[in-house]
Formats: C-alpha cells, structure tokens, sequence
C-alpha cells in the first residue's frame, strides 16, 4: 500500500503543504512562511479539507508569532494576524477551532504552541483511524456477506486531513478488512475534488473506483448500483445538521429515497454545540469565475451571474449515522452530538 501523503507538516521553520490545486498532475509542496502565504493557500485551497485547515490554523498561530518577531510587530498586530488565519474560510469549524485551541499556549511560547499544534495533528490521525474501523463495524453489523459498494463526495482522504482520512478512511478500512467492492466518487464540481483529489487517492491505494460527474448521484443511488454513501462535514449542528461540500443534501434525498444509509463521517472537533441547527452555519461563497468558466475559458454568458455556494446542510433526519472517533450517533433515529 502507498505511504500516506501528508498533507500538512511542520518543519520546525514553518508549514509544508501539499498545493492540492496542482494534483492530480503533480505532487508539489508549498513552503508557508508568513501569514499572507498561509490565508492565501487556504482561500485557494492549496490546503483543504475542514480537518487538514484545522491542523494548518493551529501552526498558522506559529507561524504569526515567528513573524511578529522576525518584523517587529506588537500584540495589537499579532492578534489581528491571528485573526485573519481564524476567518480565511468561514464554514468548516475545524479552523477556529484549531486556531482556538493554540491561543491560551501563546503567552507561554513558541514551543508550547508548536507543541500543542502538533498534539491535534497526532489526534487527528488517530481519531481518523478510529472513524474508519467504528463506520466499518457498524456497516458490516448490517451488511450481508457482499463486498460493499459506496459512494462519496468531495474529498475526505489524507489530503483532506492531518493522515488516513474520515469518510475515506472507513473506505480503506473496508478495503483492508476486504469487504469494499467499489467506490463511485462524484467528480465535485466546480473544482473537482473528487475527480482530482480523491480517484488520485484512490488510484494509489489501489481501490477500484468510477468517476462520476454529480448529475449522475441520484441516479447511481436509485439505480440500485451502490449500498451507503459516506461523506465527510465541515461543520455539524448540535442538532445534527450538517454542512459539506455543496451537492451532498442531493445524494441524502436520494439515499432516503432509496432506503440506503446516508452516513456522516467527522471528527468531534467538527461539531459545534454553539451552533443550534443548520441554519446558524454560515456556508462560504466563492468566486462567480469558478462557476462561470471552465479554466481560463468563460463559458456562460457575459450577462450570467454566478451562484456558486461552497457547501449545503443536510438535515438531521437525513443523516443515518453520525461516526466520530468515540462511535456511532443514529442521527434520523434521534441521538444528536447536542446529547452528548
Ligand atoms: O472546499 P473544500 O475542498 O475544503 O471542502 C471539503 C469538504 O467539503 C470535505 O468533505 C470536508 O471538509 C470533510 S474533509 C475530511
């Protein structure tokens, strides 16, 4: 099996990323030295994935304080940079939260906030680990002997995290246990993390996989071709709403249709309490050019505006199963994180 790519690294200097924009044509890294470097690579999504820009904001702290003392800045200025690493990207709560979780360790040192940056790294590659093995139980707990057919979207593998991945991690991990018979992968429009992104993951573990565009979700789903989808969230309500990449309430209203599970994959620290429901969840709105034109070629035209939201809820009821690193939650059945 491949080595897992790491998508983010500290290098004791500052952070090495993967440029996730040139995949799946070439595996290049990014050396992140100073915070305009760092908000850009997260606005481009040359980091991405809620779990991956949770781990880059946690050493973004770093990299401000390695900053503030290599340009003389005060602690006026200093918070503002840390601010802007908190708000480059407003709905995948993993940010702020890894951002969050540094703060208290700034006024002790560097290496405290080094330290406890790399501290949620190590659980995160841990808790993906435990993701993978309780969504596998719990979908062979209700599986007949056949090998599983899934279907997913947008990312969620180890570019997408800190290593292994969450929705795609409970896919290795029933490709290891040899229960996974194929994995369709929506192509994620408009930049295609799913046909860039995860078929490359895909494709070096050896999985076998269809490219489909997302037009073709629903009909895959009621067609019988698949037996669960699992995706991954960016910010899941203390309700159980849940925000991921713009196209996956459409494959939950299948699934239900279907009578298929719908399964959310997510690590704890993509739950926010302090979020009632899926409304509250403020859902990122990108550039009208990704939607507009294909590269550098416009396509609609030169009087269309552009809808182009990054990310839609689903709602509770269409949620089987929430899988986190302690387990389980029945979301449709009535358990919420809220609960917990
Ligand atoms: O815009 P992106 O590529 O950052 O969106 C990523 C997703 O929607 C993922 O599904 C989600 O962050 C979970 S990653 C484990």
């Amino acid at each position: 099996m491949a080595d897992d790519v790491r998508a983010v690294e500290w290098t004791g200097e500052g952070l090495r990323l993967v440029d996730q924009t040139r995949l799946p044509g070439r595996l290049e890294y990014l050396d992140i030295r100073d915070v305009e470097g760092l908000v850009g690579a997260i606005q481009r999504l040359s980091v991405r994935g809620a779990p991956a820009i949770g781990v880059a904001g946690a050493f973004g702290v770093a990299i401000a304080m390695i900053q503030a003392a290599r340009e003389g800045w005060d602690g006026t200025a200093l918070a503002a940079a840390v601010e802007r690493v908190r708000d480059a990207r407003p709905t995948a709560v993993n940010l702020a939260a890894g951002v969050d979780r540094v703060i208290p360790f700034m006024a002790e040192s560097l290496d405290a906030v080094v330290a406890e940056a790399k501290a949620l790294l190590d659980e995160d590659v841990r808790g993906n680990r435990a993701i993978g093995a309780f969504g596998a139980d719990w979908l062979l707990e209700r599986s007949s002997d056949r090998p599983l057919r899934v279907i997913t979207h947008c990312n969620t593998g180890a570019l997408a995290t800190a290593g292994w991945g969450t929705a795609f991690g409970i896919v290795r991990e029933l490709h290891t246990r040899d229960r996974l018979d194929v994995v369709y992968a929506d192509e994620t429009r408009p930049l295609l993390q799913g046909s860039r992104l995860t078929a490359w993951e895909l494709d070096r573990l050896g999985i076998p996989h269809f490219v489909q565009a997302d037009g073709a979700a629903a009909s895959t789903v009621l067609r019988g071709l698949v037996d669960v989808a699992i995706i991954g969230a960016d910010r899941i309500a203390a309700n159980g709403d849940t925000a991921n990449k713009i196209g996956s309430v459409g494959l939950a209203l299948a699934c239900a249709d279907a009578g298929i599970p719908f399964m959310v994959a997510a690590p704890w620290s993509t739950i926010d309490l302090a979020t009632a429901s899926g409304a509250d969840i403020p859902i990122e709105e990108r550039a009208a050019e990704e939607i507009l034109g294909w590269g550098d070629v416009r396509a609609a035209p030169a009087g269309s505006r552009a809808h182009n939201p990054a990310f839609d809820v689903t709602p509770a009821r269409l949620v089987s199963a929430l899988v986190t690193e302690t387990g389980v939650m029945e979301i449709s059945a009535g358990e919420t994180p809220g609960q917990r």
